[in-house]
């Protein structure tokens, strides 16, 4: 499974970039604003962080009608041959995301939430599909289930194009773990869940450990 960092944080990715674990990014509007982020600064924003990570950075595009939509997914796929054009699982994106695989652009279906929604999304052109695990835990539904319902669903079948699937709105390490054992093809992980992902108190009290007996290894 690969990593990609969920997060629009320029910090975040260079410092997870450094640790050799992230083959991608994926954005939104929200975690865009989180970061106090200007409109007129969007695609200098994404240029930059395509400049920090060389594999696929999805951009969202915000509009609602299949025209809007492959306009915008254009401009934002001339950015840099990077970027992800990122289309909301509905039937103006199915549209959308036909149009812009017929122009070789790449799509990632975002908010989805159900097998006939993946399968849809795969049949119309998207390279990439996200299906939303933590949304589903929000609403006292096992988001984990969806998701391995719908890795089982589209490994069923050869849709004539590579089609890969984003664990995404992954809120803790168990939603990374069980992504992993179902072979979700990457998992989309804030930075807080990352870091959480590399900690293990056995290895802070191993690490402590070596180091006090290195002490007394230097002092004999
Ligand atoms: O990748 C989608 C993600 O950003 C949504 O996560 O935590 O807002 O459900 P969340």
């Amino acid at each position: 499974m690969k990593f990609f960092l969920d997060t629009a944080s320029i910090s975040e990715i260079e410092e997870a970039a450094s640790w050799g674990v992230i083959a991608g990014v994926t954005t939104n509007p929200s975690l865009y604003a989180r970061e106090g982020g200007k409109l007129s600064e969007f695609h200098a924003h994404i240029k930059r962080i395509c400049e920090i990570v060389d594999g696929p950075v999805s951009a969202e595009t915000v509009t609602l009608k299949r025209d809007e939509i492959v306009a915008e997914g254009e401009i934002l796929a001339d950015i840099h041959p990077n970027v992800v054009v990122k289309v909301p699982t509905m039937p103006e994106g199915l549209a959308a995301t036909k149009m812009l695989a017929e122009r070789e652009i790449p799509v990632n279906m975002t908010l989805c939430f159900t097998v006939p929604q993946a399968i849809m999304a795969a049949r119309a052109g998207a390279a990439y599909i996200s299906p939303f695990v933590g949304r589903f835990d929000d609403i006292s539904e096992d988001g984990i289930e969806h998701l391995a319902n719908v890795v089982g669903a589209l490994g069923n079948y050869d849709f004539g194009h590579d089609v890969e699937v984003i664990a995404a709105s992954i809120r803790h390490p168990e939603h990374v773990l069980q992504s992993a054992l179902m072979g979700a093809d990457i998992a989309t992980v804030p930075f807080a869940v990352l870091e959480k992902c590399i900690k293990h108190p056995l290895t802070d009290r191993g690490l402590e450990a070596f180091l006090a007996d290195w002490e007394k290894v230097k002092n004999s």
